[in-house]
């Protein structure tokens, strides 16, 4: 099936409640997801929680529940809070699935009888935070810069994955952008790990009870990040569903902050070719956010939650702020104030004012025929509008999107400034039916735009306009329908 589109968000780890970075990287994908949808693709998003490993075990020891009891909580906290911001998965996968622990066992099963498995020592360190193994110049002074713990040091008898053995398959794959991984700087990245040589990777644990025991050896349990990959194929039935996984394999894009992109780019591709399957077309890892210029963290208390900011401003403007806040591919920061800001004069002031001061407008008249006979630039302001909008969103370079959206509603405010449709009514009201059709076209534009982003504000635009035929300037025919719409970014106080 070409005109299929699978894309996927990183399972989160479920010791943490869902924060303002897990949300930016699934409103991503939603947008991509709800735009695919719209041009009739078949689209499968995926979506989903990782509940094994040390962090987690211990997460739920602290609270007093047991591991599975932590993560069905934890899991729903996630799930609540995608449902709250409009995410449109296709499938919620948990590491604690049956069916992933399942087909999990089966694919290392595969990976062993393939060869690719070998007992070894480990010994050296491990970050529990990052569910990692650290070198030691991953440290800074001595500590995992992320957690800024000590790791542990770890001896004992492992499974080894022969990672070294795909160096070259990898760097061949990565070079030709057979496996794109995006933006460039990541990829840079990835040929400069493999320039150093990749080494062989434990890929279990002893002693770490809440995780899935290795089918050729129960003493031992799989690496948490090991297992966690394999959900991108679990969740599409590997080896029990040959159809329903050559429908959707290989993934169209992975989607996840630069973090994570070693993981994804280089040893999951490597897992894959190992038992004989297509790495994954693309791994895009955006940027990281900071608040207020601060790494977000539960010490500092900056911890933003989608949750509460969903409360006050809704989903479709948290949506919008946090994707037009910097570019995808690029670190950026978040402040609370500027949010406040930027929803007013954007959001209240901008399209949400000019979408009711049209609709107050048209409002007034009676029912009309629509008049395209004078587009007063419209034509070209609306080519404009759309003319990058596929290679942008192909490209993930929403900002972009949002700041021509945004271009283009200052350019209808302008035109209603110019034109004064208030006093036409008196002295030319063909000329008013003119200004208002151009106006009442230019929001369906804009509302179009916005609908993989605001899917629910595009909506309500689009329910009370005509319906557009085609594509360009001048799809609406037929008459004017009056409705009245409620504000749709009210004024916020405080
Ligand atoms: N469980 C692993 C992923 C396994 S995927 C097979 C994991 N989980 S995580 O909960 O730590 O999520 C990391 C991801 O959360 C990042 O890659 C990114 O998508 C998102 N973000 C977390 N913090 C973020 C920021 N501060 N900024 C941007 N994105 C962030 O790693």
């Amino acid at each position: 099936m070409p005109n299929k589109f699978y894309i996927t968000t990183p399972i989160y780890y479920v010791n943490d409640k869902p924060h303002i970075g897990h949300a930016y990287t699934t409103i991503a994908a939603d947008v991509l997801a709800r735009y695919c949808r719209g041009q009739r693709m078949e689209v499968f998003f995926l979506a989903g929680t990782d509940e094994h490993g040390v962090k987690i075990a211990q997460a739920a020891q602290k609270q007093g529940k047991s591991p599975k009891e932590f993560c069905d909580e934890q899991s729903e906290k996630f799930k609540e809070a995608w449902q709250a911001l409009h995410i449109s998965y296709d499938y919620f996968i948990r590491t604690t699935d049956e069916k992933h622990e399942r087909i999990a066992k089966l694919f290392l099963q595969k990976l062993y009888d393939k060869g690719f498995i070998y007992k070894g020592i480990y010994k050296g360190l491990y970050c529990v935070g990052c569910e990692a193994y650290k070198t030691e110049s991953d440290l800074v002074d001595g500590l995992c810069p992320d957690h800024k713990k000590a790791p542990i040091l770890l001896e004992e008898e492992n499974y080894f994955f022969k990672l070294s053995a795909f160096n070259d398959k990898l760097k061949t794959l990565i070079e030709s952008d057979e496996l794109s991984v995006e933006p460039v700087s990541r990829k840079n990245e990835m040929l400069g790990l493999l320039k150093e040589g990749l080494q062989d990777l434990a890929i279990s644990r002893k002693n770490v009870p809440w995780g899935i025991p290795l089918p050729f050896d129960a003493g031992q349990t799989a690496y948490v990040w090991i297992e966690a990959l394999m959900n991108y194929v679990t969740a599409i039935d590997i080896f029990e569903n040959e159809k329903r996984f050559s429908q959707w394999w290989p993934a169209d894009v992975h989607l996840m902050a630069k973090d994570i992109v070693k993981f994804h780019a280089l040893i999951w591709p490597a897992m894959l070719l190992a038992i004989g399957e297509k790495p994954p077309k693309q791994v895009f890892g955006h940027g990281f956010f900071t608040v207020d210029g601060q790494k977000m963290s539960k010490t500092v208390g900056n911890v933003i939650d989608p949750v509460e900011l969903n409360a006050k401003y809704g989903a479709d403007a948290v949506r919008y702020l946090l994707l037009s806040e910097c570019g995808f591919g690029e670190d950026g920061d978040i402040s609370f104030q500027r949010f406040a800001l930027r929803y007013q004069s954007e959001l209240a002031g901008g399209i949400g004012n000019l979408v009711s001061r049209v609709f107050a407008l048209s409002e007034k008249q009676r029912s009309f025929k629509l008049d395209f006979s004078s587009p007063d630039g419209f034509d070209a302001a609306t080519h404009k509008l759309w003319e990058h909008y596929d290679g942008r969103m192909k490209s993930l370079k929403f900002h972009e999107i949002l700041r021509g959206v945004q271009d283009y509603a200052t350019f209808c405010d302008r035109y209603i400034e110019n034109a004064k449709p208030w006093g036409l009514d008196k002295t030319d009201p063909a000329r008013l039916k003119q200004v208002l059709s151009n106006l009442l076209e230019a929001i369906g534009h804009i509302a179009n735009a916005l609908s993989p982003f605001m899917p629910e504000a595009s909506e309500i635009i689009l329910q009370s306009l005509p319906r557009a035929e085609g594509e360009g300037w001048g799809r609406y025919k037929g008459e004017e329908k009056k409705k009245k719409i409620a504000p749709l970014f009210p004024r916020i106080e405080g």
